[in-house]
């Protein structure tokens, strides 16, 4: 039985050599680019990439991460740039994210946004950009790690009035949380908000 088996898949390859070798070739070609894509996309979501890669970023969204509560806090939790920045749960989307954000290597070695004050003039337009991209997913990013259900249930109650009622508030219509918090981990560029966080 598994000698005739082994026999028919030897006539197939004989007689159709040229598709299965196509077929083969492909294969491997494919296996290939997957294997080089999901390399290349685990080293351009790396932590060390996204903050440090270049120095617009570095001296500028990096150095106010590095003092913001998403960094350094007592309870010693990292929030990396990718946890907030990254549909990682969508790879379509993380397609999609890859490409737009060639336009900051052509930003870098056309643009030479390494200068200084280049990058900077360019930030309130990237802040509206990002936080078009928060409001189209209704935050959640944010709402991957906040839930509103722990989020008031908790010493807001008796610590911060505003912050209760707020969110009370914003819970019935699971609102965006970027609506009140701009400027969370980075400097606020010039967008009209309620709160600002360091
Ligand atoms: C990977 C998990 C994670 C993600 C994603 C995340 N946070 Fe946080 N966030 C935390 C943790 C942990 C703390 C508490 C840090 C501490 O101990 O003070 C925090 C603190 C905060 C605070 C209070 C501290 C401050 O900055 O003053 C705000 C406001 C906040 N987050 C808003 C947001 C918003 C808005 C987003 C989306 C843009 C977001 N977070 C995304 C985990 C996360
Ligand atoms: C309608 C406005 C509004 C929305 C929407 C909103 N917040 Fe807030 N949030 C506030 C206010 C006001 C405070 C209190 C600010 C203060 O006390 O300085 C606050 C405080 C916080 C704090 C700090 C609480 C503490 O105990 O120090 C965290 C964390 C936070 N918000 C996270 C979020 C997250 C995450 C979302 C979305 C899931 C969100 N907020 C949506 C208004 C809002
Ligand atoms: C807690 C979530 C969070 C983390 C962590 C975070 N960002 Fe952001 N980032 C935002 C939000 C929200 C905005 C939208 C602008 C705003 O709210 O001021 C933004 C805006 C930006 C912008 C647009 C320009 C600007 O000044 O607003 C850049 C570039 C950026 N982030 C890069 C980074 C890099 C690099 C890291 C890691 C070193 C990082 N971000 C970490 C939430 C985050």
């Amino acid at each position: 039985m598994f000698v005739a088996w082994i026999d028919s898949v030897a006539t197939f390859v004989r007689t159709r050599t040229t598709p299965v070798l196509v077929a083969l070739a492909a294969m491997v070609v494919g296996i290939g680019l997957s294997t080089g894509y999901a390399s290349v996309t685990a080293a351009t979501s790396s932590q060390q990439f996204c903050a440090h890669a270049c120095h617009e970023m570095e001296r500028t969204v990096t150095a106010e991460y590095a003092q913001s509560r998403h960094h350094i806090n007592p309870k010693g939790t990292v929030v990396t740039c990718a946890e907030c920045h990254l549909p990682g749960h969508a790879p379509l989307r993380l397609m999609g994210h890859q490409i737009t954000a060639l336009s900051r290597v052509w930003g870098h070695f056309i643009d030479r946004e390494d200068l200084p004050g280049r990058f900077e003039a360019r930030r309130p337009e990237l802040a509206k950009k990002v936080l078009a991209d928060f409001a189209a997913t209704n935050a959640r990013e944010c709402k991957a790690c906040h839930s509103y259900a722990i989020l008031v249930a908790t010493e807001q109650a008796v610590e911060a009035a505003q912050a209760r009622r707020d969110h009370t508030s914003a819970m019935k219509t699971d609102g965006n949380c970027l609506s009140c918090h701009q400027g969370v981990t980075h400097t606020r560029q010039d967008q009209p908000a309620s709160y600002d966080f360091p």
